[in-house]
């Protein structure tokens, strides 16, 4: 069965009352997002991550999802802004996924742990080299006096690594991995009567799943 075929059986099923399939939604996860990376414009692995402050004030941006090891949703960020710091102080989080061209949406709920540093380490020297650098130049989400400056910082730190030199992980920089407790499919209905099935598990045991009302 290809890919394509497959994603539709499992999200007949999905939706199907009288589906006594047992259904994986991670499998069924990476299923959406292979189809939406065919019919989305760009970004299909964008997604909204929530965490929230030390004074309890939620709060939410757009990480791209750079992994789906194992059980978990990973993502990559600066750890000294508000994101790493909010998640090392608070390992928890929610991410939101929206295919507009899908007309589908796929929220995600759980603890949070750093990455291995081998894992990292790996993901950021498969990054092109700009990027690697501008890792080093940008103090993500600090206050920036122009973007001349910023593009000084680049320069020079583009000449003080050269063109041989290997270029290492900054420390401040790494991955984090949600490990799903929840997971809700969600797809449009006509007269927004949509379909959505939430999968539940407690401690990494099987997976629940129920119907909710759209
Ligand atoms: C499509 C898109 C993808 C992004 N991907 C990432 C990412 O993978 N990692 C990251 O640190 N910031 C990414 N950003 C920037 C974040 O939205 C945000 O500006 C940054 O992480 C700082 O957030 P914070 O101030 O809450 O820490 C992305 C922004 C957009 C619009």
């Amino acid at each position: 069965m290809s890919a394509t075929d497959n994603e539709a059986a499992r999200t007949e099923q999905l939706f199907d009352d009288a589906n006594t399939h047992a259904i994986d939604p991670l499998e069924l996860f990476d299923l959406w997002l292979e189809k939406a990376h065919a019919s989305e414009p760009g970004d299909a692995n964008a997604m909204s991550v929530a965490t929230i402050d030390e004074n309890g004030l939620p709060d939410c941006r757009t990480i791209l999802l750079k992994g789906r090891t194992g059980d978990g949703f990973v993502f990559y960020t600066n750890f000294q802004s508000p994101l790493g710091v909010q998640l090392l102080a608070n390992p928890r989080a929610a991410l939101c996924f929206y295919w507009k061209s899908l007309r589908r949406q796929v929220r995600v709920r759980g603890p949070v742990t750093v990455v291995d540093s081998a894992l990292a380490d790996a993901y950021f020297q498969s990054r092109p080299k700009g990027s690697r650098i501008g890792a080093h130049a940008s103090d993500q989400s600090r206050p920036l006096s122009s973007r001349a400056h910023l593009a000084q910082k680049v320069d020079r730190l583009g000449k003080e690594f050269g063109d041989d030199s290997p270029i290492p992980r900054p420390e401040h920089w790494s991955g984090f991995c949600l490990s799903p407790q929840q997971i809700e499919f969600w797809q449009a209905g006509e007269f927004r009567l949509h379909d959505r099935v939430r999968f539940s598990t407690a401690d990494q045991g099987a997976w629940r799943q129920q119907r909710l009302y759209p």
